[in-house]
């Protein structure tokens, strides 16, 4: 896979990998919209993610995520999206994402990402868990099981292990501005 389908940009990853952030600087940086399938599907139930996981259940969860997707694409196709960490298992979200345009996965490693999950306070709160297994032990079997959907569906893989977010941006917008074929501002097209 390496053509881009429409004229957005969508970014897959774990929970930690920064996307949300990354999301906002590319935002900046472009003057598209950045917009959040986590902040949609809030905004859409009125409750927060952990309480539709635990009044019910995930298989809900995933109902709302794949109308939401549908809908923001729909609603923002040159807009820049943030996934969840999940949404690239169903299917209909992968052909979904694909067609919005360029997609960036932001990767990191299950010890790295246990550690950011740990340390931002926010988690426990909004993220539920997805096993009955410890943060470490989870984070290492889910990120295996969704490894090859999140290969499956990018055009570009991004360590955001040993980047930080702003590095991760202009390294995505390099990407992704080469793929459509749009010249770098400063950057003059050679004369034919
Ligand atoms: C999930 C990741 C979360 C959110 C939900 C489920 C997952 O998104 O969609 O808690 O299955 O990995 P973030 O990756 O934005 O935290």
């Amino acid at each position: 896979m390496s053509e881009t389908n429409g004229g957005g940009l969508a970014l897959v990853g774990y929970r930690g990998t920064g996307k949300s952030t990354v999301g906002r600087l590319l935002a900046e940086r472009t003057g598209r919209t950045f917009v959040d399938v986590d902040d949609a599907i809030v905004a859409r139930a009125g409750r927060t993610i952990r309480a539709i996981f635990e009044e019910s259940g995930e298989p809900a969860f995933r109902e709302i995520e794949e109308a939401v997707v549908r809908d923001l694409i729909a609603a923002h196709p040159d807009g820049i999206l943030g996934t969840g960490g999940g949404t690239i298992v169903r299917e209909a979200n992968r052909r979904a994402i694909r067609g919005h345009g360029f997609v960036a996965w932001l990767q990191a490693d299950a010890d790295e990402l246990a550690r950011r999950l740990e340390a931002d306070s926010a988690t426990r709160e909004t993220r539920p868990s997805l096993t009955s297994k410890g943060a470490l032990a989870e984070i290492a079997e889910v990120l295996e099981y969704r490894t090859p959907f999140y290969r499956e569906v990018a055009h570009l893989v991004v360590d955001a292990q040993s980047r930080g977010p702003a590095e991760v941006a202009d390294l995505i917008l390099e990407h992704w501005t080469r793929a459509r074929g749009v010249p770098k501002p400063g950057v003059t097209p050679p004369c034919s």
